[in-house]
C-alpha cells in the first residue's frame, strides 16, 4: 500500500487589511452585525498588481521549505482557484514558471471553496497510481475581485489569500481517505454568472448568493461527508484531534461541530481574521494552526469543505 503524508505546509496573505469599520464607510452595515452573523472581524485584500499566482507562489515556497525539498523535486502541481490570473493558461502553469521549474504535470482545479479538497484527492490518486513522489497542492484566491462592494449581503464575507501543502510518498500512513461530491442542481445558489463575450463579462462578474440556502445546505453536507470519512476508517469523532473546516462563517462552524459531536476547542477557526478565502481557506487554516503550534505531528486531522457547484468533500489524515 502506498502511503502519502503532508511533508510541509505554507500560506500567504496580501498585506492590506480591511476591517469591518472600513466596510461601514462603504455600505450600510455595522461591525456588530458582521461579527454576530459571521464572526468575521477583518479580511486581507490584494491590491492591484497582486495576482492569485503571486499568493500561490509565496505559499508554495513556504510549503517547500517546510518539507525540505526543492521546487525541482515537484512532480505534480495543482492549483485550486476560482480567481485564476487568466482565462488561460492555468494559474498552475504560471506558478510553475514563477517557481522556476518546468516539465512536471501542472493544472488548475475549479471546485470553488471545495477546490483544495478536490486537489488533495486528485493528487492522492496520481500518487497511488505511481510516477509522482512529491505533489504541490495549492488553494489560492483573489476572491475580493469578484465582489460588488455595494452589495452588503456578500462584500462583507470574503477575503484573499493562499495555502499550500507538499504531499510526499512515505513509510507510514498519512492521508487515510478522501471523499468528494458534487450536485450541479444548485448552480444558482452561489455563483458568479459571468462569461467573457466579445470583450465583456456577461451577464454579471459579481458573486450572487442565497445566503440562507447556502447556510442550510453547508451544515447538512459537512456533517454527512465528515461522517462518511469517519465510517470509511472505522473511526470515532473522539479520535480526531482537529477538525479543519472551510472557513465560511463561525455559525456554520459551530453548527457543524455540534452536529458531529466535537468540542469547539478542537475546531480550527481562522475566519475572524481572514474572512472566507474560498479554495485557500482550508490549507490557510491548516498552515496557521501548524505554525502557531496547535496542530502537531502525529495528530489525526479531519478536513472538510463545501462550495459553489455545489461541491463538498472531506479528508482524514494522520499529520
Ligand atoms: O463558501 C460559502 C459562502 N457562503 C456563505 O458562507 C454564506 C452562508 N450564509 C450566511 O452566512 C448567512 O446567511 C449570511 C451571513 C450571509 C446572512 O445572515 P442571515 O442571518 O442569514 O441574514 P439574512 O440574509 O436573513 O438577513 C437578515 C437581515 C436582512 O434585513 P431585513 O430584510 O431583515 O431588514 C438583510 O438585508 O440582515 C440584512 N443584512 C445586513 N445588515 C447589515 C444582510 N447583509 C447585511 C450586512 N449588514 N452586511
Amino acid at each position: 500500500m502506498t502511503h502519502i503524508r503532508i511533508s510541509g505546509t505554507g500560506s500567504a496573505l496580501p498585506p492590506r487589511i480591511v476591517s469591518n469599520h472600513d466596510l461601514e464607510q462603504r455600505v450600510n452595515t455595522s461591525d456588530a452585525w458582521i461579527r454576530e452573523r459571521t464572526g468575521i472581524e477583518q479580511r486581507h485584500v490584494a491590491d492591484e498588481g497582486i495576482m492569485t499566482s503571486d499568493l500561490a507562489t509565496q505559499a508554495a515556497r513556504a510549503a517547500l521549505d517546510a518539507a525540505g525539498i526543492a521546487a525541482s523535486d515537484v512532480d505534480l502541481l495543482i492549483v485550486a482557484t476560482t480567481t485564476p490570473d487568466m482565462v488561460f493558461p492555468s494559474t498552475a502553469c504560471i506558478v510553475q514558471a514563477k517557481l522556476g521549474i518546468g516539465g512536471c504535470i501542472a493544472f488548475d482545479i475549479q471546485a470553488v471553496c471545495t477546490g483544495f479538497l478536490y486537489g488533495l484527492a486528485t493528487a492522492e490518486r496520481f500518487m497511488r497510481a505511481g510516477g509522482v513522489r512529491h505533489a504541490l497542492v495549492i488553494g489560492a484566491e483573489t476572491f475580493t475581485r469578484l465582489l460588488d462592494w455595494n452589495d452588503r449581503g456578500t462584500c462583507v464575507l470574503f477575503g484573499d489569500g493562499a495555502g499550500a501543502v507538499v504531499l510526499s510518498l512515505a513509510d507510514q500512513p498519512g492521508l487515510l481517505s478522501s471523499h468528494l461530491h458534487a450536485d450541479g442542481h444548485h448552480v444558482g445558489m452561489l455563483c458568479v454568472p459571468g462569461h467573457v463575450d466579445g470583450g465583456r463579462i456577461q451577464p454579471s462578474p459579481f458573486v450572487h448568493m442565497d445566503g440562507q440556502a447556502v447556510f442550510k445546505f453547508a451544515v447538512r453536507v459537512l456533517d454527512e461527508v465528515c461522517r462518511e470519512a469517519l465510517a470509511a476508517n472505522d473511526c470515532s469523532i473522539d479520535a480526531v484531534d482537529w477538525l479543519i473546516p472551510h472557513q465560511a462563517n463561525t455559525r456554520i462552524l459551530s453548527s457543524t461541530a455540534r452536529r458531529l459531536g466535537i468540542d469547539e476547542q478542537r475546531v480550527v477557526v481562522t475566519v475572524p481574521k481572514h474572512g472566507n478565502t474560498s479554495a485557500a481557506s482550508v490549507p490557510l487554516a491548516l498552515d496557521t494552526a501548524v505554525r502557531d503550534g496547535r496542530v502537531q505531528r502525529g495528530q489525526l486531522l479531519l478536513l472538510t469543505a463545501v462550495g459553489g457547484g455545489f461541491t463538498w468533500g472531506s479528508a482524514l489524515l494522520r499529520f
